[in-house]
């Protein structure tokens, strides 16, 4: 029968006899696979791993800097991170089309990794979290896939013709979870909610500017914490901010305001495949949307989508 401990040991021996002396990178994204992936090989083969983190700035509040914390510091990897927030912001200026969007930032996260790679020199061996149901969609039947590029950012770098490590590649999600507790990973980083690749690129709806990026990131962390204290952040699969390119008008004291309009969306899902909107209490959404509207200045007005999965999808883009 599977345990944690020992799919890690066997893994540390297959990874140290596979690499020998070898030099490895991988990619940090912050996500689960991503994050257990790296952990694992790192207690394989220790400095000969490198991982390189691309903070493009569409990370949720506090994100990259938990990210650079747990790897760089608690674990104590070699870790190159790049601040690459500009460049990314600099590429999505006057761009609204959500696939265009999809698009740029997946090209731009691959260019900066292999620049940094490029630097590095003498890699033989890329380390990927692939798991197992990935390797079952991309067999073929995933129909979000179609209707939704999504890409992981994190992709392969192609022309670098690196071997690939892919530990995780036979296990499921729970179990990545289990490695993950096994290896000593902060149950924020192990029990993470998914997140999309282009990140609040596509919770920005419309054009992505810091600005606005910093306001969805403001609300979503309100909308985190008071999930969080009410205890429902593991029943949930996914709840965040969106952030629609409108403003309405409200009235602050006896002044009128026109402000932007935020978008919670809390949904229930095996799969990801179909989704529930979940039933959050009423006293929850309330005080949710006192504090966005009282803690976040640009914003009015709070909704709660309340579509399932179809007809809408999980993102609003
Ligand atoms: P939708 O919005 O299609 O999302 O119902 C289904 C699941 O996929 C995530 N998602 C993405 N993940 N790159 C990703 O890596 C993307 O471009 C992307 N778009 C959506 C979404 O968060 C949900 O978990």
């Amino acid at each position: 029968n599977w345990t944690a401990s020992n799919f890690i040991e066997e893994q540390i021996a297959k990874i140290k006899e596979e690499v020998g002396d070898s030099h490895v990178i991988c990619g940090l994204s912050g996500g689960v696979d991503s994050s257990v992936a790296a952990a694992l090989v790192h207690e394989a083969i220790g400095d000969q791993l490198t991982c390189i983190f691309v903070d493009h700035g569409l990370l949720r509040k506090n994100e990259a800097e938990e990210v650079k914390q747990t790897f760089g510091q608690e674990f104590d990897m070699n870790l190159i991170s790049v601040d690459a927030q500009q460049r990314f912001f600099a590429k999505l200026e006057g761009v609204d089309d959500p696939e265009e969007k999809r698009k740029i930032i997946g090209n731009e996260f691959i260019e900066v990794f292999d620049e940094e790679a490029g630097k590095l020199g003498d890699i033989e061996y890329l380390v990927q979290g692939t798991i197992y149901s990935d390797v079952i969609e991309s067999g073929g039947t995933d129909d979000s896939a179609t209707i939704k590029s999504h890409h992981n950012v994190g992709g392969l770098p192609e022309d670098m013709n690196l071997k690939l490590i892919e530990p995780l590649r036979n296990i499921f999600k729970d179990e990545v979870r289990e490695v993950g507790e096994e290896l000593g990973i902060p149950a924020e980083i192990v029990w993470r909610q998914p997140f999309p690749g282009p990140g609040l690129g596509i919770r920005v709806l419309g054009e992505v500017t810091p600005d606005k990026v910093t306001i969805v990131q403001e609300a979503d962390a309100i909308l985190r914490e008071e999930i969080k204290k009410a205890g429902l952040n593991r029943e949930i699969w996914q709840y965040f901010a969106a952030l629609p390119p409108m403003r309405s008008v409200g009235v602050m004291g006896d002044e009128r305001t026109y402000s932007y309009t935020i978008g919670i969306r809390a949904v229930k899902s095996k799969d990801a495949m179909t989704a529930d909107w979940a039933k959050l209490p009423h006293e929850l959404l309330e005080k949710i949307s006192t504090r966005i509207t009282n803690e976040v200045k640009e914003v009015n007005r709070v909704v709660y989508d309340i579509t399932s999965k179809p007809p809408a999808t999980i993102e609003w883009e």
